[in-house]
C-alpha cells in the first residue's frame, strides 16, 4: 500500500531510483532478527525476519523495527499485543530462510522453545532473545514502525548473523594493529 498518511503529508521529493536506494542502503550491515508471536485467535505461532530491529530508548527500555504493510505475518503477530525477538546467530541461515519465506508452516524443522513472557518461539542457539509488548505503531510510508517495551531479555554466546549487500554472512573482527 503506498497511499499512507506520511506519503500524502510529504511534499514531492526528487525522483528516486528504488534499485539504487536498495543498493546504497545495502552497504549498511544489519543484524538478522526473527520476530515471532502467538496469533490470538488460533494460538498458532507466526514469524518473520527483519533487518530493521534496533534499540530505541534506555529509559524506558524500548526497541523498534519496521514491518512492511504487505507482510502477512505482522498482522498475525500483532494480535496478541506482544512479540518475541531472536537475534539470529551466524549458523542460523536456515531459520532466516524459513521465516523470510511466505507461507504457513514456517516453523517446521526449526529448533525453538516457548518464550517466558508469551510462549512465542525463541530459536535455540540465537545470539540474544527479547520479549516485548507493542506500545505504538507509527506510519512509516510503506512500512509500519513498531515500538515495543522490553519485558524480558537474555544474551547467548553465539556470534551474530549479518546481512550486507544482499548476502548473509558472519561478523569479522578487524585485524589487530
Ligand atoms: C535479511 C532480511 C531482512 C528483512 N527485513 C525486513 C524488515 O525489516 N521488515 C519487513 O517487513 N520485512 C523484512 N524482510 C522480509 C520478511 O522477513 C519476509 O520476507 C516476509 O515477512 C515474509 O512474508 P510474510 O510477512 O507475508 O510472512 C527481511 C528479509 C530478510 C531476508
Amino acid at each position: 500500500m503506498s497511499s499512507t498518511a506520511l506519503a500524502h503529508a510529504l511534499p514531492a521529493g526528487p525522483a528516486i531510483d528504488q534499485r539504487l536506494f536498495r543498493d546504497v542502503m545495502g552497504h549498511l550491515p544489519t543484524g538478522v532478527v526473527a520476530v515471532t508471536g502467538i496469533e490470538a485467535d488460533t494460538g498458532r505461532p507466526a514469524g518473520m525476519i527483519v533487518g530493521t530491529f534496533q534499540s530505541l530508548s534506555l529509559t524506558p527500555a524500548l526497541v523498534t523495527f519496521s514491518a512492511d504493510r504487505a507482510s502477512t505475518s505482522w498482522p498475525r503477530i500483532r494480535t496478541s499485543g506482544r512479540f518475541s525477538v531472536s537475534v539470529l546467530a551466524e549458523h542460523q541461515t536456515d531459520v532466516c530462510q524459513a521465516l523470510s519465506r511466505k507461507g504457513d508452516d514456517k516453523f517446521a524443522g526449526t529448533d525453538w522453545v516457548p518464550s517466558p513472557e508469551n510462549g512465542a518461539p525463541h530459536f535455540r542457539g540465537a545470539a540474544a532473545w527479547l520479549d516485548c509488548e507493542t506500545v505504538r505503531e507509527v506510519d512509516g510510508g510503506d512500512h509500519v514502525i513498531v515500538i515495543g517495551r522490553v519485558l524480558y531479555m537474555e544474551a547467548g554466546s553465539s556470534e551474530p548473523l549479518v546481512f550486507h549487500r544482499g548476502r548473509l554472512g558472519g561478523y569479522r573482527a578487524p585485524a589487530a594493529v
